[in-house]
């Protein structure tokens, strides 16, 4: 009998012992996969993949690490990733990590199956130390100020890890379920072990995004699942207490599902927001710097929205005061806005980065566009 305060040792296994792929799941998984094979082909589409991969993960890092109140501004996160200055804050530094452990972890999986040993390294990287399972008792989920738990994981080194490996042995062994559900189950199950003293959530949220590219649903990880669980986040709590309290499995499901639908759509028409952005820029290049338009300036301007006199010179192949000079001028005819930050100075290309971290739904192209 399971109780929030006691260690819930009796934590079954996978798979749930009620039916979850009822007519309403698979309706939701219907629509998860195609809105998921539409946000992959779209990514596999994009002239240069960078675009996406650079920043999409860190936009990813920015909301999953919020949710543990670790609070980084886009802003700062791009500047950061381009200074790697000591006087980054340490909660910057924090959200870069988290998009160093999802990248190493998909480095993982496309060599080998997810391992206990890699959940670790994963958990590692995000705390900055050699994590273990858990095995002093006294980690509960709940309120941390008033220490009332309103979940209890299971206690026990020995335990967890019997429980770890189940997990791992039901993700690689169970073909019963469509892979979308096998991520909704085994992200409750994951949490529901709780195998760490702290860092459990922002592991299982990476977790997430490793088994879609594992069974072969995703190709990188630009899906940005953590901003819809920050926006749901109490819904997402009530849920997964609600499977441990009254085997809510179908709710639980449905809700992960239309997390991947919603968050592959978003996605994709950021893709398509970025592909007008990026040609109508590439128009302006032209005209701005005749005959000095460099076909790799335009790529370095969508890899990352802020930019570097130096990373100009590196990528385009062209002397400080060449790259100064384009940067400069397109910042004087508005394409491109100059701050400083420390002695360093940036360029940011304003129009990609709030296509980037709008959240609103994008507005239909104006028709003086054509
Ligand atoms: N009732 C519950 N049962 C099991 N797991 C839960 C429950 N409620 C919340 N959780 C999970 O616990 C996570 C928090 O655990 P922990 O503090 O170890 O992770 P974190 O990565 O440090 O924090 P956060 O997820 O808040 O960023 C939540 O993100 C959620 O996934
Ligand atoms: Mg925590």
């Amino acid at each position: 009998m399971w109780r929030p305060e006691l260690p819930y040792n009796e934590l079954p296994d996978l798979p749930p012992r009620v039916d979850v792929e009822s007519k309403r799941v698979l309706k939701h998984v219907a629509e998860a996969r195609a809105a998921l094979a539409g946000l992959d082909q779209a990514a596999r589409r994009i002239p240069n993949p960078t675009v996406l991969l650079n920043a999409i993960p860190l936009l990813e890092a920015q909301a999953s690490s919020e949710i543990e109140n670790i609070v980084t501004t886009a802003d700062e996160l791009f500047t950061a990733d381009q200074l790697n200055a000591d006087a980054t804050r340490p909660e910057a530094k924090e959200a870069l990590r988290y998009r160093r452990a999802l990248f190493d972890g998909v480095a993982s999986v496309k060599q080998r199956p997810l391992s206990t040993r890699l959940l670790i390294e994963i958990c590692s990287t995000l705390q900055a130390r050699d994590m273990r399972v858990r095995d002093l008792p006294g980690t509960f989920v709940g309120n941390p100020v008033s220490r009332q738990p309103v979940y209890t994981p299971p206690e026990g080194r020995v335990l967890i890890a019997e429980r770890l490996d189940a997990w791992t042995r039901f993700l690689h062994t169970t073909r019963e379920f469509d892979p979308l559900v096998v991520m909704a189950l085994t992200h409750y199950q994951f949490e529901a072990i709780h195998p760490f003293s702290d860092g459990n959530g922002r592991t299982g949220r990476i977790v997430n995004i490793l088994v879609l590219i594992e069974r072969g649903l995703l190709s990188e990880p630009i899906l940005y699942l953590s901003r819809y669980i920050i926006q749901n986040k109490a819904e997402y709590y009530r849920l997964l207490l609600a499977v441990t309290a009254d085997g809510a499995w179908e709710e639980w499901t449905s809700f992960m599902l239309e997390g991947i639908r919603e968050t592959a759509l978003s996605t994709m028409e950021k893709i398509d927001e970025i592909h007008v952005v990026h040609d109508d820029m590439q128009i302006e290049l032209r005209s701005i710097l005749p005959g000095g338009a460099n076909a790799d300036l335009l790529d370095v301007l969508f890899e990352q929205p802020y930019c570097r006199i130096s990373t100009v010179m590196t990528r385009c192949g062209v002397s400080r005061p060449t790259a100064t000079k384009w940067l400069k001028m397109l910042a004087d005819n508005d394409v491109l806005v100059a701050i400083r930050a420390g002695k360093h100075l940036l360029y940011v290309n304003t129009r990609f980065f709030s296509v980037l971290t709008r959240t609103d739904r994008a507005p239909q192209p104006s028709p003086t566009l054509f």
